[in-house]
């Protein structure tokens, strides 16, 4: 049948077939002749399967994961023999009132091809996974007893266009259910509703056949289908996502339609809706699930996209399918700006040079027209919708340009996305993926690169601009967003982009001693795969946030709250910028809090004037409390908080939109007692004693701080390599990972040249340096001792010419495994890198030392807090150890070494052993996003450079 819009409710009845099918697997598309559509078949030793899902998750075979590469030869359109082939049968019968009439067979999703039987009778066949097809059934159905059989092979001629970067999961995936379509029923109907902002009215037209009437009860309209009415109405934007309710009423059937008024247009150079340029804070969403595939319930995508929205995420790009229709409802609902890309990816015949590639080939055509249809006419009712996407990396050719000029004429009022055409000669916006920021700052100019054809050139010029994707999310990071946020500000043009992406899609899995993990590439035993680069999402696999998330909800955050500087000393005030498109600051109410070492002294409301989006204005803050009014003493800091007034259909009033923190004049603490230094003294068998430290009176280590037992601290520069330190191999630069194995860096000698007890103080000379090489580290460890502190001055002098950065620069000590509580006065309460740091707030912080670990898919570096002044390591009982920086330092405790860490695969790999390794940096080598886009940038970099630092450690009774 040909596509038609997609809607979730009417009067006319629907049979839902979820639930328990008979299912057989074949590991070829031959194995079995067609004998299993007759109704009288005996399908008793099958077995049973959960519908909708995929087969390889229900115990059938197995997932298998590739980026770009094909799982089979590529010589199109054909496919290999070995093609795991699914029979399915389902028995059912109709509702007693269904009566009688015509009917549609509805297929939400099946990957990839499918042959459909009814009652023994053929139907037909279809491809297009992620996309709807339907057949008319009305003559072949009964009351009862109607057999439905459906044979699916995993792989068909529309796996080429299917090569998107994700787990191949065959199977029927999304809902198959038989509509009932009375006599004068809708064949289909496309709402048009724009808004004119200049007069406020919005301009509703429904097309409809056959031809109806609509009305609109809260605008007092009632019209007839084809006819436009126009009235003063509140328009739909993703922040304020108004939608009107009204129904479309033809002979046989009743809709209700949900109306967003809004307007889309490309003008001035700049993408505008209802007359104003948006900025996208975007990210990429598949569809996944860490048990059921891309079969989502209505649950997790509303789980989605309330975490969306509570973390100031206003966009999704529906990479690189069509989503369940369910999901752009709730974009409507919620208010998202959305980009529906079409399922369309031929990304492995890069790997041919492009060569046959069905997207330049028009024997191609028809397909790809197909699916373009398939999509606009699905999906042409949402408000959320503001751009069309061919596709994704399917490199360029006729068959784009035929699907868009298809959709142009087919919806005039939405803008055309692509990204692999640079020449964007069939696109209305000028996208990139992981251009880095000179790039973007260039492109923002309106002076980027020329193109070879004057003509395209001076077109593109004139394009808006967004990053469709960028900071690659994968494991610890991405790095850099604060950067990119900076220069989608400053530059018009450039109207944000998608974090690549929302979800890491590792699937779960289980130990055989019952511990869970998150499976990737190569954990079935796929011949080809391509590891972790599946897990690159903002959220774990259960949706759990990521420090990358909460970080990203600070760098978008749609009010600015920073410090006015120039204050006098007394006083503070800050400054609120609205950084909405269209809303005022009328839904958000201001607190302020004033807090000294982390504890709060007060706080109160702010009343803030109504500032419009794009205007900023200056509050004063009151005056903070005298110490002599308990105000206590020590480092201060203002935070004020923008939280919604009332509740949201995302969240709760209360819920915390954006914040900000400034410094308040230190309030000095009591005089410390003048300090005596004590002398080192030789102590019982080979040690040294200096006040409560105790040293090995060869190697200067030491051993014990007032009884306590401690291993190091010594110098360390070693970390577990992040995804984003491995880097991906065609990013231009050496990779961070490789270069540090190269130079030994995970394999540190330490030789120590002097150990030297002088008046006060005892001086540790040493060289630290890998093998094979002549560079090297002097690093001097200087101690001095107060009554019950030991302070340790490290120096390091770099010896040789290093070629690259240093991954972290720090001391690592060992200690006992009790004390596993951890609480710090400093950045938190998550970690936070020099270019992951926005979402790290000043304040006093305490966790287990278990709760510090962020469990990336795919072991790694995590877990430092920055900006650190002190931190302790306690038991239950409160003893423990204390460590004070200066300057501050980056704190990381955890239950396995660096080593153990690097070598694990999987989460359960990790085994905690009796002792916990503290690691106190200096500084740490920035993130970055190098595993798919650009390196750290120049100021995160943490070069090789002579270096002093200093702690101070005691303990606690
Ligand atoms: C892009 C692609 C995505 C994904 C990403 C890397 O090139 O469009 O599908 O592969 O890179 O994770």
């Amino acid at each position: 049948m040909p596509p038609r819009a997609w809607y979730a409710a009417s009067d006319a009845a629907r049979l839902s077939l979820h639930g328990t099918w008979r299912f057989r697997l074949a590991t070829t598309a031959t194995a079995h002749d067609e004998s299993f559509a007759r109704p009288d078949f005996d399908d008793s030793q099958w077995e049973d399967l959960r519908l909708p899902g995929h087969w390889p998750l229900k115990g059938h075979g197995a997932p298998a994961y590739t980026n770009t590469a094909y799982p089979f030869p590529v010589d199109p359109p054909r496919v290999p023999d070995e093609n795991p082939t699914g029979d399915h049968r389902r028995v059912f019968d109709l509702p007693g009132d269904w009566g009688e009439g015509p009917a549609v067979l509805h297929f939400g999703g099946v990957e990839s091809c499918a042959r459909v039987w009814l009652n023994g009778q053929e139907l037909g066949h279809f491809k297009g996974s992620r996309l709807p097809h339907e057949f008319e059934i009305g003559q072949l159905l009964r009351p009862r007893g109607n057999v439905l059989a459906v044979r699916v092979h995993q792989w068909s001629s529309g796996s080429y266009l299917e090569d998107q970067d994700q787990w191949w999961l065959p199977g029927i995936f999304r809902n198959v259910s038989v509509h009932r379509r009375p006599r004068g029923s809708v064949v289909d109907h496309f709402v048009h509703a724009g808004f004119d902002h200049l007069t406020g009215t919005g301009t509703l037209r429904v097309e409809c056949e056959p031809a109806g009437r609509v009305t609109v009860p809260a605008l007092g309209l009632d019209l007839a289908t084809g006819e436009s009415a126009t009235a003063p109405v509140r328009p739909w934007t993703a922040e304020r996502p108004h939608l009107y309710d009204g129904e479309l009423i033809t002979a046989g059937e009743r809709i209700p339609l949900r109306i967003g008024f809004r307007t889309v247009r490309v003008e001035d150079g700049l993408l505008k809706v209802n007359g104003r340029r948006i900025l996208l804070r975007g990210v990429n969403r598949h569809e996944f699930h860490p048990r059921y595939g891309r079969t989502l319930g209505p649950e997790a995508m509303r789980h989605d996209l309330v975490l969306m929205k509570r973390h100031n995420i206003n966009a999704v790009r529906t990479s690189h399918y069509p989503p369940h229709p369910a999901f752009l409802d709730l974009c409507d609902e919620l208010g998202l700006w959305v980009v529906d890309e079409c399922d369309l990816e031929t990304h492995g015949f890069a790997q041919q040079g492009w060569r046959g590639n069905p997207v330049d080939d028009e024997r191609w055509e028809p397909a790809l027209l197909d699916r373009a249809r398939r999509m606009v006419e699905r999906d042409k009712n949402h408000p959320s919708i503001v751009l069309w996407s061919l596709g994704n990396e399917c490199g360029t050719g006729r068959g784009l340009s035929a699907m868009a000029a298809w959709m142009r004429e087919r919806d005039p009022s939405r803008p055309l996305h692509y990204e692999g055409d640079r020449s964007c000669a069939d696109t209305d916006v000028y996208s990139r993926m992981y251009a880095d920021h000179t790039e973007v700052e260039r492109i923002g100019r309106r002076a980027e690169e020329a193109l070879d054809d004057p003509e395209l050139d001076a077109r593109r010029r004139q394009l808006p601009f967004l990053l469709c994707e960028y900071a690659h999310a994968m494991g610890n990071g991405p790095g850099g967003l604060s950067e990119y946020q900076r220069l989608f500000e400053r530059y018009e043009r450039c109207q944000g982009g998608f974090v690549w992406e929302w979800i890491d899609h590792g699937l779960r899995q289980r130990t055989p001693d019952g511990g869970v993990f998150h499976a990737y590439g190569g954990d079935f035993g796929e011949e080809l795969h391509d590891g972790n680069f599946v897990c690159d999402g903002l959220v774990f696999p259960d949706r759990v946030p990521s420090p990358g998330l909460v970080e990203f909800k600070k760098v978008v955050e749609p009010v600015r709250i920073e410090e006015v500087p120039g204050g006098d000393g007394a006083t503070c005030a800050v400054r609120i910028t609205n950084l909405h498109d269209f809303a005022d600051l009328g839904h958000l109410t201001f607190v302020w809090q004033y807090a000294v070492v982390g504890q709060s002294r007060g706080h109160g409301w702010l009343e803030v004037p109504a500032v419009g989006p794009g205007e900023s204005a200056e509050v004063t803050l009151p005056r903070p409390p005298a110490p002599e009014d308990g105000a206590g003493t020590g480092e201060a800091w203002w935070t004020v908080q923008a939280l919604l007034a009332a509740d949201t259909p995302w969240a709760e009033a209360g819920h915390e939109v954006a914040w900000g923190q400034m410094p308040a004049p230190v309030l000095p603490p009591p005089a410390p007692p003048a300090t005596v230094r004590a002398a080192p003294r030789r102590g019982e068998g080979n040690v040294i004693v200096l006040g409560p430290g105790t040293f090995d009176a060869t190697s200067g280590a030491l051993r014990y701080l007032d009884g306590v037992e401690l291993v190091g601290p010594r110098l360390d520069v070693w970390r577990a390599p992040t995804d984003n330190d491995e880097a991906a191999p065609w990013q231009p630069g050496p990779r961070p990972a490789s270069e540090w194995r190269r130079l030994g860096l995970h394999r540190m000698r330490h030789r120590v040249d002097a150990v030297e007890a002088g008046a006060d103080a005892l001086v540790v000379r040493t060289r630290i340096a890998p093998a094979a090489t002549d560079l090297g580290l002097r690093t001097v460890y200087r101690w001095t001792a107060g009554p019950a502190v030991l302070r340790l001055e490290v120096a390091v002098e770099p010896e040789g010419d290093w070629p690259g950065p240093l991954p972290r620069l720090g001391v690592t000590m060992a200690v006992c495994g009790s004390l596993g509580l951890a609480e710090w006065f400093g950045g938190g309460p998550g970690e936070g890198y020099p270019d992951t740091g926005a979402a790290a707030r000043v304040g006093r912080w305490s966790m287990p030392v278990d709760a510090l670990q962020t469990p990336y898919v795919r072991p790694q570096e995590n877990g430092a807090r920055p900006q650190v002044r002190w931190a302790q390591l306690t038991r239950g009982d409160g003893s423990g150890l204390r460590v004070e920086g200066d300057p501050h330092f980056s704190f990381t405790a955890r239950r396995w070494s660096v080593e153990e860490l690097a070598a694990a695969r999987h989460t359960t790999d990790l085994t905690p052993g009796d002792r916990l390794w503290l690691h106190l940096d200096h500084a740490q080598h920035g993130i970055g996003s190098q595993s798919c886009g650009p390196g750290v940038l120049p100021q995160h970099r943490l070069e090789v450079a002579p270096a002093r630092f200093s702690f101070a450690l005691s303990t606690l009774e």
